[in-house]
């Protein structure tokens, strides 16, 4: 019993101890992991920097519970939050952005009083420039602390993804850390220069993590084996629901040179899942056997073997990797991002592993401050893969353990906007997906997307973990109200769903609203997509108008956006009746941006505004829920 006291006094003692230091709270959202990996690293860097001084805490925000309590308490909060779609949050960080928006609204209203002014914090947001709303949430997030009363202790910084966001990354880190070093050095333990290498610039991205990984030998009975995956609800991307193909059909003429697919996939066995017309499915994709296999070979083992990893003791953020004893051929194809180029840190991790002198100078270079130009030109130019890396650096071979903890990235999830009806479809969600086959200009590597080139193989029967993912794209709940549609090419996807909507409506004789749809190809004869079924939209009067833009089958480019200025006068008409929608699904970096542009010149034109007026009315229009975008 004295010891079991002793015990508890000593536990006790500790959580006093770790109570009475400064903690640093880095939060993230992240969609695709950019976020997730920089949180990880900063946190790294931060306890290099800090040593037993600070506690560093790395967190998803969605694990993130309380934070109607807890956010107001911290004392030093790094919010690292990336923008996804058309300006909103990542799907890990949506509850916490919309509490604390409204937080900040609430406060702007004066309804509340500002009450963080205990807290620091600071932000950098994540997007790429090409989009309208870059880094709308990172944006959002420095004016809502601000309202709320905390204090920026670094100014915001904003990582582009179309240029090099590793860079924007360390420049915002190095403008923290001077922070830290100076004016609020007391968050992270008093004076500058307590911790062990504060104020000095980070070269080479922290140490790199590594699982405790063990190669089991000899036969293992197959029930003492992980699945990749055990079927789960279907409702997140965290318990998939592992669904049957039922079909699978080219929608292309083999002369287009490309390949769109239109897969059927059964969700019927998962009990309770369901969709809504309008919503995405998450497909966990794997890797093509050629792809693991050149992967096994430069790990230097067969594909068979059975390996099991466990986190080391006290390496913070590498909690479960995934179940094992597994099948190396089973975690290469579901868990190792292989054809992206690799980032800083997986050539850090891979010069900890080389053998041979100059690889690992090498590869410690391009992973360092110095290396910058050369990782440019030699990994991110010419867009090479890391097994591409992996090829040209043979002697680093790293342990399963440091593979997939540090060199390949997790393989993430893709999203497909659903182009069935849920009405008309219940257990079966139908994906339209262009198949990804792109030729590296500086390699000649010919690039096969992972998941669209998996489904595009795919045959009847076979299995592959999905889960359903709401969006706001819904049609009206007034089927009077009238509906503009605009997707080109796989744009089209969500309203493909609706229109079987409308279908079923039309054969329960109901009698519906105008609708119009706007569709672009490149050629009537080659990329048509569902062209039988949308002029049996037409016949029945599901469809009320089909537009169709060939890009390339005129002299000049014919696009969406030219059909929507010449059938302007219908479109204004149609958008001042009562709950009137418009929908844009597709492309968010050239399209969506400029049918936005049409959009405000035909308001301009036909309803007789000038530029800033038309521009207003569709704020206005936007703002009411109206004008739905599903863009990528
Ligand atoms: P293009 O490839 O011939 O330029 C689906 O991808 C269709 O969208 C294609 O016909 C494509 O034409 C077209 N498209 C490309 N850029 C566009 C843009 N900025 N606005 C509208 N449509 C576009």
């Amino acid at each position: 019993e004295k010891g079991a006291a002793h015990k508890l006094r000593v536990q006790v003692e500790a959580v006093e101890e770790q109570d009475s230091k400064p903690v640093v709270r880095i939060l993230y959202g992240t969609q695709t992991g950019t976020a997730e990996r920089f949180s990880k690293a900063l946190g790294n860097e931060l306890r290099r920097k800090y040593g037993s001084g600070v506690v560093v805490e790395v967190t998803d925000i969605e694990n993130y519970k309380g934070w109607e309590q807890r956010l107001s308490k911290e004392q030093l909060v790094l919010f690292l939050m990336a923008t996804y779609g058309d300006g909103e949050p990542t799907d890990n960080a949506a509850d916490f952005y919309s509490w604390i928006c409204a937080e900040g609204e609430a406060v702007e209203g004066g309804e509340k009083e500002p009450y963080m002014q205990g807290v620091s914090y600071g932000v950098f947001g994540l997007g790429n420039k090409q989009y309208e709303h870059f880094n709308a949430v990172g944006k959002r997030m420095e004016r809502v602390m601000g309202a709320l009363g905390a204090t920026a202790v670094v100014r915001r910084g904003d990582g582009d993804d179309d240029d090099c966001i590793d860079d924007d990354f360390e420049k915002w880190s190095a403008e923290l850390y001077e922070a830290l070093g100076g004016a609020h050095a007391h968050l992270v333990g008093g004076a500058a220069g307590v911790g062990e290498g504060a104020g000095e610039a980070a070269a080479a991205p922290a140490a790199s993590a590594e699982y405790l990984s063990e190669i089991i030998e000899g036969p293992i009975a197959k029930s003492a084996m992980a699945a990749p995956f055990r079927s789960g609800t279907g409702a997140s991307a965290s318990s998939p629901h592992l669904a049957t193909v039922t079909a699978v059909r080219e929608l292309h003429t083999s002369a287009s040179g490309r390949s769109c697919v239109h897969v059927e996939i059964d969700i019927s066995g998962a009990k309770g899942l369901s969709y809504i017309t309008g919503d995405h499915v998450g497909v966990l994709p794997r890797n093509s056997e050629v792809v693991i296999a050149e992967a096994a070979e430069l790990l230097g083992l067969p594909l068979d073997t059975v390996f099991k990893l466990t986190a080391k003791d006290g390496v913070s953020g590498l909690a479960e990797p995934f179940s094992s004893p597994i099948a190396l051929r089973d975690a290469l194809a579901c868990f190792a991002d292989l054809l992206s180029s690799p980032h800083k840190e997986s050539l850090a991790a891979l010069a900890a592993c080389a053998t041979d002198d100059a690889e690992k100078a090498r590869l410690s270079r391009m992973a360092g401050a110095e290396g910058k130009a050369e990782y440019q030109e030699f990994v991110v130019k010419a867009q090479r893969s890391l097994l591409e890396v992996m090829r040209d650096f043979p002697s680093a071979k790293p342990t399963l353990g440091l593979f997939f903890a540090s060199v390949a990235p997790r393989l993430q999830p893709r999203f497909y906007s659903i182009s069935s009806s849920a009405t008309r479809h219940p257990g079966s969600v139908h994906v339209t997906c262009s198949v990804v086959r792109d030729v590296m200009p500086a390699t000649g590597r010919v690039h096969h997307g992972v998941c669209s080139g998996w489904l595009a193989a795919a045959k009847a029967g076979d299995q592959l973990p999905v889960f359903i993912r709401h969006s706001h794209f819904r049609l009206p709940e007034d089927e009077h109200a009238p509906i503009i549609m605009v997707g080109p090419g796989t744009g089209l996807a969500p309203f493909r769903g609706f229109l079987q909507e409308r279908q079923c409506l039309v054969d329960d004789a109901a009698e519906l609203g105008p609708s119009v749809l706007f569709f672009g190809c490149r050629s009537r004869a080659h990329d048509f997509l569902y062209e039988a079924e949308l002029s049996d939209f037409v016949e029945s009067g599901a469809l009320g108008q089909l537009h169709v833009a060939f890009s390339r089958d005129g002299p000049s480019k014919d696009y969406v956006q030219h059909h929507i200025a010449r059938e302007g006068a219908r479109v204004w008409e149609l958008l001042r009746k009562p709950g009137a929608c418009l929908y844009v699904c597709g492309d968010a970096k050239a399209m969506a941006r400029d049918v936005h542009r049409a959009l405000i010149e035909v308001v301009g034109q036909h309803g007789g505004m000038g530029g800033a007026a038309a521009e207003a009315w569709v704020k206005h229009f936007t703002e009411s829920g109206r004008y739905m975008r599903d863009v990528w």
